[in-house]
C-alpha cells in the first residue's frame, strides 16, 4: 500500500431515544489512491460511517487520521456525494453539477463550466442541462450528484455512498469505466459503498465487509484481480464466491 491517506481508529457510533449502537470500534485504513469497497448489510451503519468522515456528526469515540494528521473529521478534503442525492430542486442540472465548484473555487467557474459541460455529455446528461431535478429520472438525477461530487476541485478523497445504485446495468457499467479512468487519471482516492458484491470485485483494490449493526469489520479482503477485469473469469467467479459465503453470514 501507499502511504495512508485515511486511517480510521476505533470509530464508534450509537445514536439516542431509543439507544442504538450502529459503530462498534470500526478501525480501517484507506491508502493515498486506493480505492476501497464497504459492503455491508442493509442498516448496519456504513452511510453513518461515511458521515462521521465527512463531518457531518462526530463519533461517541474514536480517532480520524488524514494524511498522518489527527483530525476531527474530514470535511474540507472530501467529495461527499451522499446516498441521496440532495440535488438543490430550484437549481438546473447544469447549477446542480456546479455546485460544488462554486463553493470551493468560484473563481475557476468558467473552467468548471466547461468542465461540467464535457461530463454531462459523457454521462449521457446533453440537451438536460436546463432541466430541474423534478423532471429527471432516478438514474438521471444519480449522475448529475455524482458528477457534482467528481467536479469539486482540490478534494483528494472520494466518499461515494452506493453512487451506482439506481441505474440500469447498461448506464452502470459506462459508469464503472468512467469511474475507474478518473481514479486512475486524477490519482484519487476513494471510499465507496455498495450492496453489490460484482461491483465491489469490479471496481476495488480492497473490500472492507462490515458485520450486521453494530457494524465490526468482520474482514478486509485484498482484490488482486489484475485490472481490467472480467467478471466471467474463473478467478472472479471464484472471489466472488468466497466473498458471498462471508456476506451470506453476515444476513
Ligand atoms: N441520524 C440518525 N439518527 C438516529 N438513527 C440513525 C441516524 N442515522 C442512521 N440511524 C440508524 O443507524 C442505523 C444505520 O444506518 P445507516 O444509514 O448508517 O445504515 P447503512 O448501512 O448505510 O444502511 P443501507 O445499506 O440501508 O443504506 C440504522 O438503524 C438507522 O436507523
Ligand atoms: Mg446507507
Amino acid at each position: 500500500m501507499n502511504s495512508e491517506k485515511l486511517k480510521i481508529v476505533g470509530l464508534t457510533k450509537s445514536f439516542s431515544g431509543p439507544q442504538l449502537p450502529v459503530l462498534d470500534e470500526i478501525t480501517l485504513s484507506v491508502g493515498a489512491g486506493e480505492l476501497v469497497a464497504l459492503l455491508g448489510p442493509s442498516g448496519c451503519g456504513k452511510t453513518t460511517l461515511l458521515n462521521i468522515v465527512a463531518g457531518v456528526f462526530p463519533p461517541d469515540r474514536g480517532e480520524l487520521y488524514l494524511d498522518g494528521q489527527r483530525v476531527a473529521h474530514c470535511q474540507q478534503s472530501v467529495a461527499y456525494l451522499p446516498q441521496r442525492d440532495l440535488l438543490l430542486p430550484w437549481r438546473t442540472v447544469l447549477d446542480n453539477a456546479l455546485l460544488g465548484c462554486e463553493i470551493v473555487a468560484p473563481q475557476e467557474s468558467a473552467r468548471a463550466r466547461a468542465e461540467a459541460q464535457r461530463y454531462l455529455s459523457e454521462f449521457g446528461l446533453e440537451g438536460f442541462e436546463r432541466y430541474y431535478p423534478a423532471q429527471l429520472s432516478g438514474g438521471m438525477r444519480t449522475r448529475v450528484a455524482l458528477i457534482r461530487t467528481l467536479l469539486t476541485p482540490q478534494r483528494e478523497l472520494w466518499l461515494l455512498d452506493e453512487p451506482f445504485a439506481a441505474l440500469d446495468a447498461l448506464t452502470r457499467a459506462q459508469l464503472h469505466q468512467m469511474l475507474l479512468q478518473l481514479w486512475h487519471s486524477a490519482h484519487k482516492t476513494v471510499l465507496f459503498v455498495t450492496h453489490d458484491l460484482e461491483e465491489a470485485l469490479l471496481l476495488s483494490d480492497r473490500i472492507c465487509l462490515l458485520t450486521a449493526r453494530p457494524a465490526r469489520v468482520k474482514t478486509v479482503i485484498e482484490n488482486k484481480l489484475s485490472r481490467p477485469r472480467d467478471p466471467v473469469s474463473s478467478e472472479f467467479v471464484a472471489l466472488k464466491r468466497s466473498l458471498w459465503d462471508l456476506v451470506r453470514a453476515e444476513l
